[in-house]
């Protein structure tokens, strides 16, 4: 009997609950619904409810509840069929005769179950038996324990072509070719699709046969080594999980789920005793088989190769499922050592060597941040802008608006501090023949006056008036984001404030255009006041005058002056990762290396006359 939802709804609004009710229950009205002492538990004031709009009734005491079929059947004691017929006669509707098509369907996937698992036991016989020797010979070699070939239902299947049909003559070749045991080809026999392979048997979540894996016993090189069954009624790949049945039980004691390649790795994983692994089959893992596993687990571990085919793979299941995250739902990404899958590692180190790998996950971030970082050379300014796109590219697709700006923030932290590195993690100067000291330490010492206003001093007032006119001039803010997150200043309340209005500035890039009006200086003191934090003092400054700090400048006057002095910031820190830079050559390159060195050390210290002399002139004009 196939009553479609859609019928019983039909059903459920034509019948007049308080009618229904009424007939047995004595209801009176309240409002909009009705009131009555409660027929499923012993009161003496009203609290049971009948609301014939929604076409439910509810106890506010005993908390029963239901439609006009559970009525009858709780309340009345009727059988479901017996309830929907008298409720259908009443509403004048007919009750649908069993849909001949879902009734042959449910039929054919029940028997399909039936020859699966009867040719599951002839493989199992096929293997135990003479034809078998070979396959036993090759699991011997392979180290696979009487106790593994067992549990996991190994089989083989003869090399014949009409073997199968044979040993299951019970059933009709039509439903051999249905589950995918048999092939048939226009014109020819139908003939056996699995012949002289190893035989594994896939499994559903309630451990029923529904496919198998057929494995070669002698690798061809470049040749297919396994053969599967086609997808069938009863199979579905993308919705398949080899072993899922058995490593949802073993995963509530380790709470862990380990995905792997292979079926041999999921089966050595188990035969070492790690038995919540399972494996897609031979594809990449699919929305659905990913959502299965997070039914089980929070945070599933998936392990792929360490070579590139591996890191594609990797990245793959990355980009997959990045858009489907949810707050607490992540994988750890295990990269193996390259050319090993588990099967291999476990043989050749041990359990205890997988088992350290596999603590050793990295998290979705860590990993995007690796395989982009290596993806491509980096050595121009342009190759690292390339960086930063395909990290913006990946944040972009997370749906969860917080995780995805928690992603940006963290992808683009790493990349400032990849692309603007601070002094201090700059390479240092190796040691050699030349004095390499940088150029104005070999000159004589600048004059006191100067000395007094050293570069990092003049930097530092120099960001002070840039922060105190951004607050001013927040259009420049909006522009300037990306350039300005690669100052780091070395002081760590101008560097608090600093962040605080680019994460202020990046999340209104999320808002659509429509909704993004001008900032408005007095947002920026806002958002700056809720976290406490406070413009640098007029000391800070220096006294430095900028048209950007003053009120009787004209807009694009300020923007412009505030433009220049971002430009003299942010071009040490280019100077110096281009430094450190020829500096790390010197050992392939040393003249070359030792020319640029020369080149750039000239700039820096032509920029640094230049910042010195910006901040002093403008301290002189203020005195
Ligand atoms: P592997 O070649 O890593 O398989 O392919 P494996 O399990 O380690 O097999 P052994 O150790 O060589 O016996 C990974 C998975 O890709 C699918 C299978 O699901 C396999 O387990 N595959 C591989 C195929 O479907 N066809 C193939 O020809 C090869
Ligand atoms: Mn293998």
């Amino acid at each position: 009997m196939a009553l479609s939802p859609q019928w019983l709804d039909e059903l459920r609004t034509r019948i007049t609950l308080s009618g229904v009710i009424g007939r047995t229950t004595r209801l009176t009205k309240a409002g909009r619904e009705w009131k009555a002492c409660c027929p499923f538990h012993n009161e003496k004031t009203p609290s049971f409810t009948v609301n014939d709009e929604k076409g439910f009734y509810h106890c506010f005491g005993c908390g029963a509840h239901g439609d006009a079929i559970r009525w009858m059947t709780e309340q009345r004691g009727m059988p479901f069929m017996d309830a929907v017929k008298e409720l259908a006669a009443e509403a004048g509707m007919e009750v649908p005769a069993p849909d001949p098509r879902m009734a042959k369907a449910a039929e054919q996937r029940a028997s399909l179950h039936d020859v699966m698992a009867a040719a599951q036991a002839w493989f199992v016989d096929q293997l135990a038996g003479p034809a078998g020797a070979q396959a036993r010979a090759y699991l011997e070699r392979r180290g696979v324990s009487a106790a593994t070939i067992r549990e996991f239902g190994f089989g083989y299947a003869p090399d014949s072509r009409g073997a199968i049909a044979e040993a299951l003559s019970g059933f009709p070749k039509e439903m051999l070719i249905e589950a995918g045991l048999l092939i048939s080809v226009e014109g020819k026999d139908p003939y056996d699709r699995f012949r002289g392979r190893l035989m594994l048997p896939i499994q559903d979540r309630r451990g029923r046969v529904i496919a198998f894996g057929g494995r070669i016993l002698a690798d061809v090189p470049n040749a297919p080594k396994y053969l599967n069954s086609p997808d069938t009624p009863v199979f579905d790949k993308g919705r398949t999980l080899y072993n899922l049945h058995r490593a949802a039980a073993a995963s509530r004691g380790s709470d862990r789920i380990v995905v792997v390649e292979g079926y041999m790795d999921v089966i050595a994983l188990a035969a070492a005793g790690m038995g919540e692994a399972v494996a897609p089959m031979g594809t990449a893992l699919t929305e659905n088989q990913l959502e299965l596993i997070w039914k089980l687990v929070p945070v599933p571990v998936l392990c792929f190769d360490g070579d590139s085919a591996g890191q594609r793979a990797a990245m793959r299941a990355i980009t997959r499922a990045l858009p489907m995250l949810r707050p607490g739902h992540s994988l750890s990404i295990v990269t193996l050592p390259e050319g090993l899958d588990p099967d291999d590692l476990i043989r050749r180190d041990g359990t205890s060597a997988m088992e350290s790998v596999l603590a050793k996950g990295e998290s979705l971030v860590d990993a995007i941040w690796r395989v982009e970082h290596a993806a491509a050379p980096l050595r121009t300014p342009e190759d690292k802008a390339g960086l930063k796109e395909r990290l913006i590219q990946h944040t972009e697709t997370i749906q969860h608006p917080d995780i995805r700006s928690l992603y940006r923030r963290e992808l683009l932290d790493r990349y400032g501090a990849f692309a603007f590195p601070k002094r201090e993690e700059r390479a240092p100067f190796k040691s050699g023949k030349f004095d390499r000291r940088p150029l104005f330490q070999q000159r004589t010492a600048p004059s006191p006056r100067l000395r007094q206003l050293n570069p990092a001093a003049a930097r530092a007032r120099l960001i002070a008036a840039v922060l105190t006119g951004l607050t001013r001039h927040p259009a420049a803010l909006e522009a300037e984001v990306d350039r300005l997150a690669g100052l780091h200043p070395d002081d760590l309340d101008q560097s608090r404030l600093l962040d605080a209005m680019l994460e202020f500035a990046e999340t209104r890039k999320f808002l659509p255009t429509a909704d993004r009006k001008a900032l408005e200086p007095a947002e920026i003191a806002a958002i700056l006041a809720k976290r406490g934090l406070a413009l640098p003092d007029r000391d800070a400054i220096g006294g430095m005058k900028f048209a950007f700090l003053t009120d009787c400048t004209s807009e694009p006057e300020a923007t412009r002056e505030l433009v220049q002095a971002i430009d003299l910031l942010v071009e040490k820190p280019a100077i110096e990762a281009a430094l450190a830079q020829a500096t790390a050559r010197f050992a392939e390159d040393p003249d070359g290396s030792w020319a640029e060195q020369q080149r750039l050390l000239k700039r820096k210290l032509e920029f640094e006359r230049r910042l010195v002399q910006m901040a002093a002139s403008r301290a002189d004009a203020a005195a």
